[in-house]
């Protein structure tokens, strides 16, 4: 199949009776299954040092599990990854009111999310690129957002076996927009155990403190002298049980980092993550300003992925591209407003190597 055009097989059905396809295709040595439903990454494998593959995503195995209780595994996150404050914002004069679905907050586009839609999927081959083009309309008022969104994720792997993540929308009204993947990374394999020996590189000198509730409490802090420092690479458990005052709400890190590179045309490298065990290394590069770095705090134990195994505290980790948290009420932060006319536009390259 390398090389080749996406086959699309049966993966199950929703309560309502809607078929859910995956879709496996492969090239340069990276193998993807994504699922209509959410987009969802189901399965990512790619070869450790000796050629070895596995799949270094969290997921399930079934439609049941995903519609159950997936914490986002490997899903698209839309319309506005991240959270909103009480849920609401202010767009030209007029007040918007989204779901509460995190506490007081609304969380990655409410409890109906895109991760909760199915996506029409077209398969693609150009050059010597492979890829699935997504697409899913979500309309004016859906989840309390303003504005009829056509949203185009393109889902390409490239002859060299990065997978390239191209977001694009329009709107007919003035709204909000922050989208992103939601992969839970373990380069060891899901299922193996915790990411706390992986090494972490994230190119950003500065992060975004939060509340209780996990929103910004005002501007960027240092990261140098805090356990959330990762400039240089380090082991991602070695500072996570150093008491700080930042780690207790978020139980380890689930912060916004500030990258450096700011907002760039073309992708920029953002961070690195690299298994020492396996060899298996990913390089994230993107247009986006922040990086939500999540270190897998709530897994509790209580749920089981596609190999049998359950996946507790730490035994995966998400690198989550976007604009900041709560920016629909954050004049400072870098805009999320999409205008009729205008198009939203980001990429993120995800490269694998060893
Ligand atoms: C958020 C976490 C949340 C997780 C799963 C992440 O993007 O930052 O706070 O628990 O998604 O819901």
């Amino acid at each position: 199949m390398e090389g080749g055009k996406a086959v699309k097989t049966f993966f199950g059905r929703l309560a309502d009776g809607a078929e859910v396809s995956s879709w496996s295709l492969e090239n340069g040595g990276t193998r993807l299954k994504v699922l209509d439903y959410g987009g969802i990454v189901q399965s990512l494998e790619i070869p450790d040092r000796h050629g070895r593959y596995a799949n270094v995503s969290l997921g399930f195995g079934s439609v049941e599990d995903y519609v159950a209780g997936s914490p986002y595994f490997g899903a698209l996150i839309g319309r506005f990854g991240n959270r909103i404050a009480e849920g609401r914002f202010t767009l030209d004069d007029e007040s918007h009111q989204l779901p509460r679905n995190d506490g007081a907050h609304s969380l990655h586009g409410g409890d109906e999310g895109f991760d909760r839609r199915i996506w029409r999927i077209e398969p693609f081959t150009e050059g010597p690129d492979v890829g699935l083009l997504l697409r899913l309309t979500s309309p004016d008022g859906d989840m309390g957002y303003p504005g009829t969104l056509q949203a185009q994720v393109t889902y390409t792997l490239t002859d060299g076996g990065d997978w390239r993540i191209d977001y694009q929308a329009t709107t007919d009204r003035a709204t909000v927009v922050n989208l992103t993947s939601h992969v839970y990374w373990n380069l060891a394999g899901e299922g193996s155990g915790s990411v706390h020996d992986h090494e972490l590189e994230i190119a950003a000198s500065r992060y975004l403190p939060v509340d209780a509730g996990l929103i910004p409490t005002g501007g960027p802090a240092d990261v140098a002298g805090t356990p959330f420092d990762f400039r240089t690479a380090k082991p991602v458990g070695r500072d996570l049980r150093v008491a700080h005052e930042q780690s207790l709400h978020s139980k380890g890190v689930d912060h916004n980092y500030v990258l450096d590179k700011g907002l760039t045309a073309r992708p920029e490298p953002a961070a690195v993550l690299r298994d020492p065990a396996s060899g298996r290394t990913l390089t994230i590069a993107t247009t986006e300003p922040g990086l939500q770095f999540y270190s897998g705090n709530f897994l509790d134990g209580s749920l089981v992925g596609p190999g049998g195994r359950t996946y507790r505290q730490g035994d995966a980790l998400c690198l989550e591209t976007q604009h900041y948290p709560d920016s629909p009420n954050r004049p400072e932060f870098p805009s999320t407003v999409l205008r009729p006319g205008e198009v939203y536009r980001t990429t993120t390259v995800h490269s694998f190597g060893v």
